[in-house]
């Protein structure tokens, strides 16, 4: 990277002064009350570059679902529940389309192509949302990328465009890339939901639970050294846990059957809204621009970060 030009974005990301952070300064700031969509809950936790972190191994996620389902779980320090669709409530909704496919095509949307799958994405009618959305927005970026992110779901400006994060927590996510020294070409960058709930509220359990299948097959594709998630609603669905993003953020992770590095940073439309979290933000960038640069022999997803 071009030197000074981190401190450039930096400034142009509105982190006021660079300081080196200290050894174990757990500490937790408050948490954010739940925005009109483009936001997510925090407080944090903060951990030096010198610390070890430790990773946390999470039962491998299969790729079949993920997501909480309404049922939720009573332990906000548990970590991860399967999924399975006998435990959605009954309703309107159709079978999931993991099973629509099997049928359909005696193949599930785990071995699909990328073109089968943005295909299968673009018809999707699995949840209610299809009703609403002007298009689906599968999700953008080098399909070989070494960093994926993984936002909530589509905004306004993203169901019109069918791009995720092209508003302006777009603008600002890719302020926090270029900080890193990374174009948004380079990454690639997908959401929890691929379509837009109606007035921004917040994704549902069994719409997670229905999108999680091309999401996972995503990952899948991709294989990226790093899972970067940003806010409360993606940290929460991806790892299955109710915890609040300030005790996720901070730490590391691994995930699914590749265990890939996975960590958490606060949602750019919150960091729009509560700019003295930026620096926090910028931190938890270090940490993945760190992680990146480590060789790939010493990536095994069970090594401590640090
Ligand atoms: N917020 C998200 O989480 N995703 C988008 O694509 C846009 C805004």
């Amino acid at each position: 990277m071009e030197p000074g030009l981190g401190r450039r974005y930096l400034h142009a990301m509105g982190v006021p002064v660079w300081r080196r952070r200290e050894a174990n300064m757990d500490t937790e700031g408050p948490e954010e009350t739940p925005p009109p969509r483009e936001g997510v809950a925090t407080s944090d936790t903060q951990r030096g570059p010198e610390m070890d972190h430790p990773v946390q191994r999470l039962p491998a996620v299969e790729q079949e679902g993920i997501g909480k389902l309404p049922s939720s779980d009573p332990d906000p320090d548990s970590v991860s529940q399967k999924a399975t669709p006998d435990t959605l409530p009954d309703g309107e909704i159709e079978p999931p389309p993991q099973a629509e496919l099997e049928v359909a095509s005696g193949d599930g949307i785990a071995g699909m192509d990328w073109e089968r799958l943005g295909a299968t994405v673009a018809s999707c009618r699995a949840c209610e949302l299809c009703e609403t959305r002007t298009q689906t927005v599968f999700g953008v970026g080098n399909r070989q990328a070494d960093l994926m992110i993984i936002g909530e779901a589509p905004g306004a400006d993203e169901d019109r465009q069918g791009e995720p994060f092209v508003g302006r927590a777009g603008q600002l996510l890719n302020l926090m890339l270029a900080a890193i020294g990374l174009q948004r070409e380079q990454v690639f960058i997908a959401n929890i939901l691929k379509c837009r709930p109606p007035q921004n509220r917040d994704p549902r359990p069994e719409e997670a639970f229905r999108c999680s299948p091309y999401l996972m097959r995503q990952i899948a594709l991709v294989r990226p050294r790093v899972l970067l998630l940003v806010g409360r609603i993606s940290a929460q669905k991806l790892l299955e846990t109710d915890r609040p993003i300030g005790k996720l953020r901070g730490r590391w992770f691994v995930f699914g059957p590749d265990e890939t590095p996975l960590t958490v940073t606060y949602h750019p439309a919150y960091l729009l809204r509560s700019p003295d979290q930026k620096a926090k933000a910028w931190q938890d960038l270090i940490e993945v621009a760190r992680r990146l640069r480590k060789p790939e022999a010493e990536d095994s997803g069970a090594e401590p970060v640090g």
